[in-house]
Parts: structure tokens; sequence; C-alpha cells
């Protein structure tokens, strides 16, 4: 398969970190050089699965093909609205698709794992056009007095139509279970019979060990990726990392010992879209025409679980 078209969609309020010092304990001196994060697009008034059928319409169009073309449709994302039905069956309505769609929820690192599943759909022979969109809304899941969690997140949609080619050339991907690290905990309905403690938790991160493991992860799949594909880091063109933290690619950066160049960057204003950082990051980069044809393009992400993943996929 390869990347035919991308689109993406930012929610229009821009909260700066001076909006945020307005009522919480933080600064922009404090936040921008622990994070890389000046300001980030916050959902008001937006629903995700509108921005998400924005997004996949734009996508559509850059591919130059019809929604009625497509023969999947896989949703990368953590938490909307709705419990059921799936995001991607919204989606599927909202573009006009009739075909089979499925959401995942494999944290920041969807978008990665929508792409491996997408090319074994592929090798499976029975898909020729697949649109994969990762939504969402971060900026809901965070208690709003925890300066620790909610200055690094901002929400957004972002997509990529796949169509029959041979451009996508290897997938290392991890999980390493370590699920008091980062997560979030929603009560369900009550029942008559449940005797158990519940309780809703918003998001909870232990930011030092999420760093570590970032790094260690995302250093690890990238070197297997290259190994595999013999490869080195300089015969890479560019590297799309997730944008949680502008230490953390700076980091890894150094580990690979490659020039900033070849690492683009929207985090500062972003912020952390969870899956939809790396479909937003590559499309602005596809629309800003930074790619040419052939340059070998290298996704790579991490999150909650714990998840990672890389992709190496010719352009
Ligand atoms: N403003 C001001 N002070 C803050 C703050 C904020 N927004 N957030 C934390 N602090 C304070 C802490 O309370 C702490 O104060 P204390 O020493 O008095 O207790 C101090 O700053 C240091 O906190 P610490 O958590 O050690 O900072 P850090 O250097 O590790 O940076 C993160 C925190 C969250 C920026 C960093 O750990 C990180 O980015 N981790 C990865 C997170 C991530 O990627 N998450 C998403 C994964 S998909």
């Amino acid at each position: 398969m390869k990347i035919s078209g991308t689109g993406s969609v930012l929610p229009k309020k821009i909260v700066t970190n001076d909006m945020l010092s307005e009522f919480l304990d933080t600064s922009d001196e404090w936040i921008y050089p622990r994070t890389g994060v000046r300001s980030r697009h916050v959902i008001s008034d937006e629903r995700l699965e509108d921005m998400a059928i924005e997004a996949s319409k734009k996508a559509l169009a850059d591919a130059g093909i019809n929604a009625s073309d497509l023969d999947y449709i896989i949703c990368s994302n953590v938490v909307n609205e709705y419990i059921t039905p799936q995001l991607s069956c919204i989606i599927q309505g909202g573009i006009g698709a009739t075909c089979p769609c499925i959401d995942i929820n494999c944290a920041c690192a969807g978008f990665i794992y929508a792409l491996q599943i997408a090319e074994s759909f592929y090798r499976s022979g029975f898909v020729k056009n697949v649109l994969i969109v990762s939504a969402e809304e971060p900026t809901r899941m965070t208690d709003w007095t925890d300066r620790r969690t909610c200055v690094l997140f901002g929400d957004g949609a972002g997509a990529a139509v796949l169509t029959p080619g041979d451009n996508i050339k290897g997938f290392s991907m991890s999980a390493a279970s370590a699920t008091d690290k980062l997560y979030q905990i929603r009560t369900l309905q009550p029942t008559p019979y449940i005797t158990k403690e519940e309780k809703d938790v918003p998001l909870q991160m232990k930011g030092q060990d999420v760093f570590k493991f970032a790094v260690k992860a995302s250093s690890s799949d990238i070197t297997k990726l290259l190994k595999n594909n013999s490869l080195e880091a300089s015969d890479v063109d560019y590297i799309l990392l997730h944008q949680a933290n502008k230490r953390i690619i700076n980091t890894i950066r150094e580990f690979l010992d490659q020039p900033m160049e070849k690492f683009p960057v929207n985090i500062e204003d972003h912020g952390n879209s969870s899956s939809s950082c790396c479909p937003i990051l590559l499309d602005e980069c596809n629309r800003k025409g930074l790619f040419k044809e052939g340059d070998k393009v290298v996704l790579c992400a991490f999150g909650a679980g714990f998840v990672s993943g890389a992709v190496l996929l010719e352009w």
C-alpha cells in the first residue's frame, strides 16, 4: 500500500501557556523549556466526529478518490462522547462511505497500529482503498486543575488515504504492560448487582517513567526497523516522532545522531493530540511539499499501555 492523501483538522480555540497560568499555578517559563509547548488547539464547541469527518474528506480529496471507493475505514481513538456506536461508523456515514469500519484504541501509537493492520489487509488482498483516521480529544481526559498533565495536551483529527503500492517497507512494534504509569478510569452505569467500589479517575501520569519508556521504546523500535531494512539512520530523509515532548524528540534525535532538519515538529503550537499527532504532522509536511517522491520517512509513536511502534515508508 501507499499513502495517497492526507488531511487534518484542528479545533479553532488556541490556548497559550499564559492563558493556562491565569487559573493554574504554572507559567510559560516552566512549560516551554520542559515540554516545547507554547500553545495548543482545544475543543470548545466542536464535535470530535465532525472534525474526523472533515479531516477524512480532505484526505480523500488529496488522494483524488471518492468515499464510495473505500473498502475499509480504521479509526484510531482513545476517548470520545460515544461508548457506542464506534467512531468509524459515524465517520463512515458522515463521508458517505458504505464499507466496513473498525475502531482501535492503541493510545498515542494508534496511527502506526492502524497502518500495520491496514498493511495486513492489503497483504490478504481484500482491500484496494483504505481510510485511516485518528481523532482524539485528550483535553477531555485530564483534570484541568492538575498542572502536571493538562498543560501537555491538545486536540485534533488527522487522516490518511491508502491505495495499492509497495511503499510500506516495514514495521517494528512493541508493548510492555505498565498500566499504572498512564491511565484514566471512567465509571460505567450502576446496576443493582455491582458491589465493587468504582470511581472516575482523570488522566494520571508518572511523567518521568513515561519519558524514559518513550525514549527507550522509540529508540529501540527505530533501530530494529532500520536494521531489518539494512539501513543506517543517515539513509532516512525524515523521522516524524510522536509530538509528546520536545525533550523526548531531542533525546531520540541525539541517540540516532541525526540533524534537527530531519525531525519535523509541530509540538510548539499543537501539544500532544495523542494518536492524531502523527497524521496531523504528516499532513502538514505533505501540504508544505516537504517530501519528495522516493524519500524514506519513518513515523514513530508511543503511548499508554505502554505500546509503541515505528513504520518505514517510501514517499
Ligand atoms: N507548571 C509548573 N510546575 C510544574 C508543572 C507545571 N505545569 N508540572 C509539574 N510541575 C512541578 C512539579 O510539581 C514538581 O514540583 P516539586 O519538585 O515541587 O514537586 C516539578 O515541577 C518537577 O516535576 P517533574 O514531574 O519532576 O517534572 P519533569 O521535568 O519530569 O517534567 C513532564 C514533567 C510531564 C513534562 C515530563 O516528565 C514529561 O514530559 N514526561 C512524558 C510525558 C508524556 O510524554 N506523556 C504522554 C505520553 S503519550
